[in-house]
């Protein structure tokens, strides 16, 4: 390690989330700095940012890499993306620096080789940023509840689908409430990462990687998004007591295999992560000494995701040497996802003819579906209707032949289906 005294601090990347972190490690005249022994020693920015002016005492590199020749301790990684991040941070141990990251994307791919290049080198690697921003999750799993044995973690873990789902909810268009959850800084250069439930399966993905002690990457779990997801489907839900959010979930099963998925669902409306707004992200752990864990707070943005940043940071400055604890070589097995069973909201558009509902609800019973709350609502377009049902529980492969089979139905022009988290 380079100077004891001061921790030497490298930021690579001079985007939002970097000149967050710089303004609020300066305010008040380097307040945070001071108190925690650190100091900015170079930037690497690959143009400037019109936003926030570097003072002269600080080095910039127009090439990040070179942040990693320079005297630091850590180097806090903040450029976003896979395989430069991932070049960079294998660098960084290299050459006995210590990692800092708010990229779930880089440690949901090479998690298992970066922890294991932190192990060998005796060096630490933080990411509280990487799940939910600031809210502070990952301290929390490794430290906090580390007596706990984890049974389930459920969470809304993308604060760019809440924010569109709760626009949607309220009437906006799916198109309008993605641009402006793009012009706040929520969403992913690609939003595709966040509109398609990727982004949120990095982030159950490393959740359970932690609860579980299993190694990254995580493959084979099941991930769909939300863009299929209709404004008026949140009519239809409400009328059942329901709303509707994007969900990632890890849960130990009784086989002790580990099921991972992350989809939209339906949820109570006043359940505490159906009440959820905005941009916040919401996370339940479901533990055997304290019970349920609840915890909430702003997912994305640039000041939330600086707050966890700046955490990692403070605590390197208490803890600093302290080795970390990663399950680099356990043995797990991934449950299947289509063996799992869920209640389902469907939402068949059909012609608006006698006999029609009896046709569909005949194909309910030929799967053996049972029919809970059944409603016919008349379509905005001609000659159509629209039919909201929703089963009892069943099996996910059975209810996606049955979906199969109603759409192969002349009757039928669109039928989709949501699963509900009960
Ligand atoms: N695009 C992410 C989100 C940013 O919307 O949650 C925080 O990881």
């Amino acid at each position: 390690m380079a100077n004891q005294s001061k921790i030497r601090l490298g930021i690579c990347g001079w985007g939002n989330v970097a000149t967050a972190v710089y303004s609020a490690l300066s305010a008040n005249r380097g307040e945070l700095l001071k108190k925690y022994n650190l100091e900015i020693v170079c930037i690497g920015a690959r143009r400037d940012n019109p936003n926030i002016k570097i003072p002269s005492n600080i080095k910039v590199h127009r090439n990040i890499f070179d942040v990693l020749e320079d005297d630091i301790d850590i180097v806090i990684e903040l450029i976003g993306g896979v395989d430069v991040a991932f070049q960079l941070l294998s660098k960084a141990f290299e050459r006995r620096i210590n990692v800092v990251t708010a990229n779930k994307a880089v440690l949901f791919e090479h998690g298992n080789k970066l922890f294991k290049a932190a192990l060998d080198k005796n060096l630490s690697i933080y990411f509280e940023s990487s799940v939910c921003a600031g809210t502070p999750i990952i301290k929390l799993l490794k430290t906090d509840l580390a007596a706990n044995r984890i049974s389930k973690i459920s969470g809304m873990l993308n604060g760019t689908t809440n924010y569109i789902l709760t626009k949607m909810e309220k009437g906006q268009s799916y198109a309008s409430a993605l641009s402006e959850a793009q012009q706040l800084g929520y969403a992913e250069a690609d939003p595709k990462l966040d509109v398609g439930g990727i982004d949120a399966a990095h982030k159950i993905g490393i959740l359970a990687s932690l609860a579980f002690q299993c190694p990254l990457p995580l493959k084979k779990f099941f991930i769909e998004g939300i863009e299929s997801i209709k404004k008026e489907d949140f009519d239809f839900a409400r009328e059942q007591g329901y709303t509707i959010k994007h969900l990632a979930v890890a849960e130990k099963q009784k086989n002790k295999e580990i099921l991972v998925r992350s989809h939209p669902v339906l949820l109570p409306f006043n359940s505490n992560l159906g009440s959820l707004k905005g941009v916040r992200n919401g996370i339940e752990v479901r533990t055997n000494l304290i019970g349920e864990v609840h915890l909430a707070g702003s997912g994305a943005g640039k000041e939330s995701t600086a707050s966890g940043v700046i955490s990692d940071l403070i605590h390197f400055s208490k803890h600093r040497g302290m080795q970390e604890d990663f399950y680099t070589s356990n043995k797990f097995k991934m449950a299947k996802f289509s063996t799992q069973s869920f209640k389902y909201y469907f939402s068949i558009e059909a012609e608006d003819k006698p006999g029609t509902a009896a046709k569909l609800t005949s194909q309910f019973a030929k799967h053996q579906v049972g029919i809970d709350v059944l409603i016919q609502k008349e379509s905005k377009k001609n000659c159509t209707a629209r039919l909201i049902i929703i089963t009892d529980l069943a099996e996910e492969k059975i209810i996606n032949k049955l979906k199969n089979n109603l759409e192969k139905l002349s009757l039928t022009s669109d039928v989709r289906f949501i699963r509900i988290e009960i």
